[in-house]
């Protein structure tokens, strides 16, 4: 007989969430190439709704698609679950990489984190934040405040190399030349990626995925998503929030934001109590795409806990005739 060495394992919240960005990924990748970013996510936030309801958690959305007037479904504020325990925050991304998936390009992920009532970063309406991602290696060894030719001393060092070996993602944006230019005298190799900074961000943690660091300013939604695989993955996140002009500066010091204030792993989610699920829409370095057989369907996903660190890579199959008998939802 097996020895019982301490409590019962929990439930893992994180396997219920594959559903929802599986859901998600079927509907919006029938959208690949059709130029309609507005439909693609109107699909995939139907879907993720739908299935999120069915999930065994008392949930407000902290991270959803904007505030409610604006979003008529996943909104801010917004109640999801089933309603029974545990309370949680939930943050969703239905599509991170809109673009590429509406022009058949690669690295568009559907995405899922809960985590504790009350321990994600609310960002409100203040959209844009600097960001620094590494993996456990370089984590604790990051400033957001150094320069970036600082940090990627302190990265190499870390993982003992040279700057020469190290490989930087940043999103391709004019607003990021001047750091582009200094990667480019310090040394590092770059990645300039047109889109999808959540998925960049877990390559930087990922073994063998050839990105140390992520660079730049993306989404803060994005980077509360990002910061709760992080955490379970054993990498690091800091970020500043980013106004993108006076007026919104302005606004959100009236709104209480600190925009000098560095953003720790812990700011952007409080707890080691995570789940983060992410289903592949386009093919991607992470993840597969989803492949339509006619009868059946089958999708990629990721599904990550923090409590336990425990990473699962879910290859399925959905038949789809069986699912339209079932659900509401027409795949
Ligand atoms: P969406 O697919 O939700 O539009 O986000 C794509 C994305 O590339 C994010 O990954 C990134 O954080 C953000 O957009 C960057 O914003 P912008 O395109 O305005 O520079």
């Amino acid at each position: 007989m097996s020895k019982v060495l301490g409590a019962t394992p929990t439930r893992n919240l994180a396997l219920e969430l594959a559903r929802v960005t599986e859901a998600a990924a079927m509907l919006a990748g029938r959208f690949m190439g059709r130029g309609d970013k507005e439909g693609a996510d109107q699909a995939a936030v139907n879907a993720m709704r739908l299935v999120l309801g069915t999930v065994d958690m008392d949930g407000v959305i902290v991270i959803g698609e904007g505030e409610k007037d604006k979003a008529p479904m996943l909104f801010n504020g917004e109640k999801v679950g089933n309603g029974s325990e545990p309370e949680v925050d939930v943050a969703v991304d239905p599509i991170d990489g809109t673009r590429p998936l509406a022009f058949g390009r690669s690295n568009s992920i559907a995405t899922v984190a809960i985590a504790p009532r009350n321990t994600m970063f609310d960002p409100g309406p203040f959209l844009y934040m600097n960001k620094i991602v590494v993996g456990p290696e370089a984590s604790g060894k990051i400033n957001i405040e150094w320069s970036i030719t600082d940090n990627l001393k302190a990265i190499a060092k870390a993982k003992g190399r040279e700057v020469e070996d190290l490989t930087t993602i940043i999103l391709d944006r004019p607003r990021h030349d001047d750091m582009v230019a200094e990667i480019r005298k310090a040394g590092a190799r770059i990645r300039q990626i047109p889109d999808g900074d959540v998925a960049a961000a877990l390559m930087t943690a990922w073994p063998d995925s050839g990105v140390d660091v992520l660079f730049g300013i993306g989404g803060t939604p994005e980077g509360v998503i990002a910061a709760c695989a992080l955490r379970a993955m054993g990498g690091e996140i800091q970020g500043k929030l980013f106004a993108r002009d006076e007026d919104e500066l302005r606004r959100g010091r009236d709104a209480g934001y600190d925009f000098d204030k560095v953003l720790t792993m812990n700011d952007l989610v409080a707890s080691e109590d995570v789940f983060f699920a992410a289903t592949g829409i386009t093919d991607g370095e992470l993840l597969k795409g989803v492949r339509y057989y006619g009868n059946h369907i089958t999708t990629e996903s990721l599904v990550i806990r923090g409590l336990t660190g425990t990473i699962r890579r879910i290859n399925a199959t959905h038949s789809v005739d069986k699912l339209h008998n079932l659900s509401a939802l027409h795949y």
